[in-house]
């Protein structure tokens, strides 16, 4: 006990100094936490629309990772449409609550659908008096500062990619702007050295492009000079007009880095901040109303775990933090699955699963229903437990976030927020349906993911 209050005590010690520190070597500090907040994201898109924003995503991401090629733009724009012409139904559109017609699949300008879906990762915590009015929790970013003077940047946080990045002052997509963000560049910042080296990133939504340099970054007062990281010229219209990310961090393994570049957590433990390059997040929810949301460097942040629970699992050889997926349960029901391994990505907004198993799960959760579209819907009011097996234990998804940005509806039908993909192969994406109940740790030097009861 006095153990863990010292840890915690250093910890807040740590993130709550205005002044930035040079890593003393040896390291004096073990764990370095930092708020996440939530970015509200206000489309005004159909509930079910932006599911299917968020099935193009995983889609487009099981194929990177899959090694495969990525569903193309038209293929995307016929799943929207597709959707879209299934809310059209009369009981559909009653069971929605949609207004009538020039909502229809004709007048729905699937573009700017698809390029929204853009955007690219995810949301994570508050710490903010931001509320998502529909509790979506679609992106989670930090805010870090980087430059001379130093600014603040806000970067959505990205266990699927392996890029850091942030607006470039050069940035122009293609004329079209870049947004109301804070951009960097020799202008802005007398420490910024450019490298002569270009980077470029697709991502399941969404892209960025543009050259590589050295610059100052703080992150939680850990102050590191020559930090390799790119800005961004061109960036797709999601990143564009989020309302809030002027960049992302990409916390893959270094193998999936297009600038060559370590992630931030490798060159920090380079440098002393700790000893071991760990990530640790612990994702907000909207429904919660609290400002829990943090991500912990150096290693686990045992005030946000059951440590009764805990399990540190191998990851693959892949890039992506992917390990072994042990089973399935709905109320104690073992649930037959053919998939064996889990993609775990802050990044993705749901738990997509392949067809089989997306309907396996869902014909054990009471009043779950198969839509036309291939999707799901499941009571608003469901109390099911649905459990995910990993490195022996059952971590139980909350009901709550069962349901697909419900708002706190109990009454009716509302979208799972378990969806399903065609995707070859025998892997799910976990997103954050699921890493919102755990406390989600990922080690670099180990190569290993551990995962708790979220406290
Ligand atoms: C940087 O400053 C120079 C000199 O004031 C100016 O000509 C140039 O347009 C600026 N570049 C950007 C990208 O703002
Ligand atoms: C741009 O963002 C700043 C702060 O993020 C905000 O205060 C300002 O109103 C925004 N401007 C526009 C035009 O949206
Ligand atoms: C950029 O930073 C790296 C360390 O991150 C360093 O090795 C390299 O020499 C720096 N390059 C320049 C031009 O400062
Ligand atoms: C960055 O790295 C270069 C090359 O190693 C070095 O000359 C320079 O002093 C470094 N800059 C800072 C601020 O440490
Ligand atoms: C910017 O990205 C778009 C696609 O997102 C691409 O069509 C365009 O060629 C890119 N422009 C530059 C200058 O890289
Ligand atoms: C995990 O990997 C380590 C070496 O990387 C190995 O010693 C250990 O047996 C592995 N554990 C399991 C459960 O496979
Ligand atoms: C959910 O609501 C339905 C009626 O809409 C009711 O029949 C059912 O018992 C409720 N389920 C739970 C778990 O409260
Ligand atoms: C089960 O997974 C295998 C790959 O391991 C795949 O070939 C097969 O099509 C999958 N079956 C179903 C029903 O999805």
């Amino acid at each position: 006990m006095q153990l863990l209050t010292l840890i915690s005590l250093a910890l807040f010690a740590l993130s709550s100094d205005a002044r930035p520190v040079r890593a003393r070597q040896p390291s004096t500090s073990h764990l370095v936490t930092v708020p996440v907040r939530r970015v509200q994201r206000d489309t005004g898109l159909h509930v079910e629309l932006r599911h299917e924003q968020q099935i193009n995503r995983a889609q487009r991401l099981a194929a990177r990772a899959a090694g495969l090629p990525a569903p193309s733009l038209d293929e995307l724009r016929a799943n929207i449409e597709r959707r879209a012409s299934f809310i059209d139904q009369p009981e559909t559109r009653k069971r929605f609550n949609i207004p009538p017609p020039g909502f229809g699949s004709t007048s729905l300008g699937t573009e700017s659908f698809i390029q929204d879906d853009d955007t690219a990762a995810p949301t994570i915590a508050q710490f903010s008096s931001e509320v998502d009015p529909d509790g979506a929790d679609t992106t989670f970013v930090v805010t870090l500062q980087l430059g001379t003077p130093r600014r603040n940047f806000d970067v959505i946080l990205d266990s699927g990619s392996g890029d850091f990045w942030v607006d470039s002052d050069q940035c122009s997509n293609n004329g079209a702007g870049c947004g109301n963000h804070t951009f960097l560049g020799p202008n802005e910042s007398s420490s910024l050295v450019r490298l002569n080296k270009g980077f470029s990133i697709e991502y399941g939504s969404g892209s960025a492009a543009g050259e590589v340099v050295n610059d100052t970054i703080v992150l939680g007062g850990m102050l590191i000079d020559n930090f390799t990281f790119g800005v961004a010229h061109n960036i797709s219209d999601s990143f564009a007009n989020d309302p809030l990310a002027d960049g992302l961090m990409g916390l893959s393994k270094p193998s999936l880095s297009t600038q060559g570049v370590p992630p931030a957590p490798i060159v920090m433990r380079d440098v002393g901040f700790f000893h071991q390059a760990i990530v640790s997040y612990r994702l907000p929810r909207s429904l919660d109303h609290v400002n829990n949301g943090e991500v912990t460097f150096g290693g686990l942040d045992p005030a946000k775990f059951d440590p009764s629970t805990l399990v540190t699992i191998n990851s693959t050889d892949s890039g992506f933090w992917i390990i072994p997926l042990e089973g399935a349960s709905v109320n104690g029901n073992a649930v037959t699955l053919n998939s064996t391994q889990a993609l775990m990505d802050t990044g993705t907004t749901l738990l997509v699963l392949p067809t089989a198993d997306a309907i396996a799960v869902h014909a054990q959760i009471p009043g779950a229903q198969q839509q036309q579209s291939g999707q799901f819907n499941i009571p608003c009011n469901t109390t099911a437990s649905v459990s995910v097996r990993f490195g022996g234990n059952d971590f139980e998804i909350s009901p709550e976030d069962l349901l697909f940005a419900s708002g706190g509806r109990t009454t009716g039908d509302c979208t799972s927020g378990i969806g399903s993909f065609n995707q070859p192969g025998n892997q799910w994406l976990v997103g954050d349906t699921f890493l919102k109940s755990v406390y989600f740790s990922t080690n670099f030097d180990e190569n290993t993911v551990s995962l708790a009861k979220a406290v």
